[in-house]
């Protein structure tokens, strides 16, 4: 069995009188790819930030590497690697000198040809290595920031709506590169409104309405979760 990497127990989250989350239970073991789904306002960016320390449990728990959140959070920081619905770097900075800067930061030393090889696996096209940021997509700049995770040896990925803005070829590119890191023993962990996209690339995805899990789905072993299915009770869950 592979090791458990996040895993949410009971977990409740509120904020004044509002019950963000509600009892949610799952587990992400290692080089699995999970999917928290749901609309706008379900707790998704929620859940993610109390694995990351910037929003506490009011019950229940939450660990990451079999570390709860309450205990050494510093430690957990410094072995995942969180992606912001929009990744922040530098944009007077080039790529390779962000991922210099931010290692830096961390106490982490590269060289220039190491970070020029993080960057060829997340296919950061080469032209833009040595580029202001300021002209990057959107995509480019997750690609930059996943690199930067990967040059930190960070085995956890935190991801927020990453796939939102992005066109269809750079959502493509994005769905590649998370099954490779997942391949490679990443355990990432997203959220997400998208049905089709979790579906692309989750083996898991634990779908999340005012709080709640109301739906566990798994891929097969060699299959994606079916769309349809998990469509089918989305909408069920967000009529309006
Ligand atoms: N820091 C906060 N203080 C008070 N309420 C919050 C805070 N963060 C989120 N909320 C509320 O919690 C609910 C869930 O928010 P969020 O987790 O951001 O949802 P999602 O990411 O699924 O869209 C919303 O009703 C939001 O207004
Ligand atoms: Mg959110």
């Amino acid at each position: 069995m592979k090791k458990e990497m996040i895993v949410a127990s009971s977990l409740c989250v509120c904020f004044d009188q509002q019950t963000v989350l509600d009892g949610v239970d799952f587990k992400v073991r290692q080089g699995e790819v999970f999917a928290l789904l749901g609309g706008n306002g379900a707790g998704k960016s929620t859940a993610l930030k109390t694995f990351l320390g910037t929003v506490s449990p009011s019950s229940g728990s939450a660990n990451v590497l079999g570390i709860s959140v309450d205990k050494e959070i510093d430690h957990i920081r410094s072995k995942v690697a969180y992606l912001p619905e929009s990744v922040m770097l530098y944009g007077h900075l080039t790529g390779v000198e962000n991922i210099a800067y931010f290692l830096s930061l961390a106490d982490i030393t590269r060289s220039e040809h190491e970070i020029e090889q993080a960057l060829l696996r997340v296919a950061l096209q080469k032209n833009s290595w040595h580029r202001a940021m300021s002209n990057y997509s959107k995509g480019m700049r997750q690609k930059t920031a996943i690199a930067l995770a990967l040059l930190r040896d960070a085995p956890v990925l935190f991801l927020d709506e990453p796939t939102s803005g992005l066109d269809p070829n750079a959502i493509d590119e994005f769905n590649q590169l998370i099954t490779t890191l997942a391949l490679d023993g990443s355990t990432v962990f997203m959220v997400t409104h998208d049905v089709y996209g979790a579906c692309q690339i989750a083996h898991r995805i634990g779908l999340l309405n005012k709080g709640k899990i109301v739906g566990m789905f798994e891929r097969g072993d060699n299959s994606h979760i079916d769309t349809e299915e998990v469509h089918a009770a989305f909408s069920a869950r967000n009529k309006r």
